[in-house]
């Protein structure tokens, strides 16, 4: 029986290994996959050794925002997965207050890191003209301005940001390879915190329509294949010592813990957030093989979030990982 489970298991990792190599293949190539690269290089380099510190910095690549299957490759059409980007804009500012560096994988348009508190729609309504004509920030948001550029600034003068932007299902899967392989030197002390609301089927490249596809033609009718799930191999791969944690998203609580768990178990994460949509900015569970770990927003505290408690929790695991792996 044994035997037969490992066979049936080896068969389903090599099926998967076809499925991912297939994927790459046919995938069109980044437009600046060397410049990166380079970014990404100096940037683990920086924070190997950081000046004015005695060791090195812990890298967590944060992963944000949903990523979109285009319908065409001169794309008009597309179909988008939700994410806000609010939990990864949040997390990043926590894991830096943490004192670490942050690669941010992010959707382009979606949340920044530092720019939650300042309207979005419109933005300019931040701004206003004094007497000499020049432009001031209006009074009512210059606490929210000032905290954001200066963290920002700060973030980004000592090296601990790097923010790296995608769209297409295509453009972040090749990017999270990139970064993984690069982070691969850190061991340990590389985290992965995989927020993004990831595709799970799209129209292979070579597939698609290269022009805006025609409505003259009536219904449509289109075959979408199943994106590999990139976690396995990132965990066995691309960082196999790196601490992982993958999130769930569910709209039925019913079933959410039980496929978190599933997650955990079929793709060896480290830890799984568990999140319902409806109340995700409240409250979520950490799943693990040790058990369940419920993370709630301090209610009490107006302008609190989810994010602290959550990322306060993940650092200090990390840091008992870091010691286990170093003993
Ligand atoms: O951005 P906000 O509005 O603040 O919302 C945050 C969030 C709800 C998007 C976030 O907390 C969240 O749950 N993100 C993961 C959502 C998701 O896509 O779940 P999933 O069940 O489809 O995927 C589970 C995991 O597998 C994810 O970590 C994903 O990165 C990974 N995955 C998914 C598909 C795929 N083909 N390959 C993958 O590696």
């Amino acid at each position: 029986m044994d035997s037969v489970n490992a066979s049936e298991s080896e068969t389903q990792q090599l099926t998967l290994d076809v499925e991912i190599e297939s994927f790459f293949e046919s995938t069109p190539p980044l437009k600046d996959s060397a410049g990166v690269q380079k970014k990404l290089h100096d940037f683990i380099k920086f924070n190997s050794s950081p000046p004015g510190c005695e060791s090195g910095r812990r890298v967590v690549c944060v992963t944000c925002g949903g990523t979109t299957v285009p319908l065409e490759q001169r794309c008009v059409r597309y179909i988008d997965n939700f994410s806000s980007g609010h939990r990864g804009a949040a997390s990043t500012e926590y894991f830096i207050k943490a004192g670490y560096a942050v690669v941010y994988l992010h959707r382009r348009e979606t949340c920044q890191p530092y720019c939650r508190y300042l309207p979005e729609d419109p933005f300019l309504e931040c701004f206003e003209f004094n007497k000499e004509s020049s432009i001031q920030v209006q009074p009512s948001y210059s606490e929210a301005v000032r905290r954001a550029i200066g963290d920002h600034h700060a973030a980004v003068a000592e090296g601990r940001l790097l923010k790296i932007p995608f769209t297409t299902i295509f453009e972040y899967l090749q990017m999270l390879r990139i970064i993984a392989m690069s982070m691969k030197v850190l061991g340990s002390h590389a985290m992965f915190y995989l927020a993004a609301a990831v595709s799970d089927f799209y129209v292979p490249w070579k597939s698609l329509a290269e022009h805006k596809i025609q409505s003259a033609s009536g219904s449509l009718d289109m075959q979408l294949a199943q994106v590999p799930k990139m976690l396995s191999v990132l965990r066995k791969e691309w960082a196999p010592l790196a601490f992982c944690i993958s999130f769930k998203l569910e709209t039925d609580s019913k079933i959410l813990l039980e496929k978190a768990d599933m997650a955990l178990k079929k793709y060896k994460m480290h830890m799984v957030v568990a999140n319902e949509l409806l109340t995700r900015k409240e409250e979520v569970t950490i799943v693990t093989n040790n058990g369940n770990i419920p993370v709630h927003r301090d209610k009490t505290q107006p302008c609190s979030d989810v994010e602290q408690p959550l990322v306060e929790l993940l650092v200090h695991k990390h840091s008992a990982y870091v010691d286990d792996s170093d003993t």
